[in-house]
């Protein structure tokens, strides 16, 4: 048995987990799962009408009686500071310590990116740390608003926190048959942090002989996914600049919408959530791509031990983007849940079938 939480959250994010739980359903059906679904009422409504975004003892649930969550988005203008949002995101991240920042970025289909001629295969694997660099929110500023103000950020590289998710890296394109791993940095400016990722970069590749690594500068990098991005396959970089790259690659490979993550504490907790914010702009009209969300569904099945599964949910995905049934953002004129119904279908096809 398997208990998950889903926590639709805010804006679109409500529209895309209910079509991701329709196709978890279909798939917990047809395969003979035993998952539990709950649902979790945690964001911006929430948070107006109580005064509390997330409570001890719930962080405390989610970490003790649960074996996946999927998240749809957090951010509403009603709420202009995202208090809530970093309550709850950051507060999981850093409480369930949640390490590595999955982020796949796959290109179903030439025409989806704005490169001119992208290679016919394009598929990078983001490994982003988690839960340091410049994210810890250590810094402070000094006569603030005067024309002598300071103000300082901290960048925290810890040797267990950088060793963890280089491992993580590289244990993914050994299980993967990836033949190359790539460090993202800046070690030429920032000679403390970046030394320490290339010390322990090169110390861990080193016990995997047969798959090559390089490292770039992010700025060079930058250039690079955009002129070349075929050469890359396993990219591992902070939190920061993990960040960057990884939208950029999600762009380069068809954009926002159709971009899965996974946060993971390998062997312990797991939060799966699409790449993409809560879009107050098309929020509540149907427009939302679900496609994000919809994998996420399958990185979460392959997550519990159901690969299969996951490279179904993943196919009936694809199968849709070539079909045609796309939301406005893909050109197409679909509604969210005309895209969740034809992925449905076509998984109930599938299993009939036996395909
Ligand atoms: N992990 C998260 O929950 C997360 C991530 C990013 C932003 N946010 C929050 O979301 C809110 C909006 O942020 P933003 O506008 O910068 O980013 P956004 O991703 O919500 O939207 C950016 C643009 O992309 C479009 N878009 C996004 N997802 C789409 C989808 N699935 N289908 C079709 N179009 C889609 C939006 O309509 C918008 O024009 C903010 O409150 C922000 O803090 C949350």
């Amino acid at each position: 048995m398997a208990r998950i939480a889903l926590i639709p959250g805010d804006g679109i994010g409500l529209e895309v987990v209910r079509e991701a739980r329709r196709v978890l359903e279909v798939v917990a059906t047809a395969e003979s799962l035993d998952l539990t679904l709950d649902d979790w009422d945690l964001g911006a409504e929430r948070f107006l009408r109580e005064g509390v975004s997330i409570t001890d003892a719930e962080f405390q649930a989610l970490s003790d009686d649960y074996d996946a969550i999927l998240l749809g988005a957090l951010g509403d203008p009603r709420v202009p500071t995202n208090q809530h949002a970093k309550d709850i995101l950051l507060g999981m991240r850093f409480k369930l310590d949640l390490y590595v920042n999955y982020r796949p970025c796959a290109l179903l289909s030439p025409d989806l990116s704005p490169l001119g001629s992208p290679p016919a295969e394009l598929r990078l694997d983001i490994f982003r740390e988690n839960t340091e660099g410049a994210y810890t929110g250590m810094g402070g500023s000094f006569k603030t608003g005067t024309p002598d103000e300071v103000s300082l950020e901290e960048n925290i590289a810890t040797r267990k926190g950088v060793e963890r998710i280089i491992r993580a890296a590289f244990a993914f394109a050994e299980s993967r048959g990836r033949s190359r791993v790539t460090l993202v940095d800046k070690a030429n400016v920032q000679r403390f942090v970046g030394g320490l990722w290339r010390r322990v970069f090169e110390e861990v590749g080193s016990e995997y002989p047969d798959i090559d690594r390089d490292g770039m500068y992010v700025d060079a990098m930058a250039m690079d996914l955009v002129r070349r991005p075929g050469r890359y396959e396993v990219i591992v970089a902070s939190n920061l600049f993990g960040d960057i790259i990884s939208d950029l690659a999600a762009e380069v490979t068809g954009g926002l919408g159709l971009a899965p993550s996974a946060n993971i504490h390998p062997g312990r907790h797991a939060l799966f959530e699409p790449v993409h914010g809560s879009a107050p702009d098309i929020a509540g009209t149907e427009r939302a791509n679900p496609l994000g969300a919809i994998r996420c569904v399958g990185l979460l099945l392959d997550h519990l031990g159901h690969a299969e599964a996951g490279e179904r949910v993943e196919r009936s995905a694809v199968a849709s983007f070539r079909a045609g049934c796309t939301t406005p953002d893909l050109g197409g004129e679909a509604s969210t849940g005309d895209v969740g119904s034809w992925i449905v279908k076509h998984l109930e096809t599938s299993y009939a079938h036996g395909d």
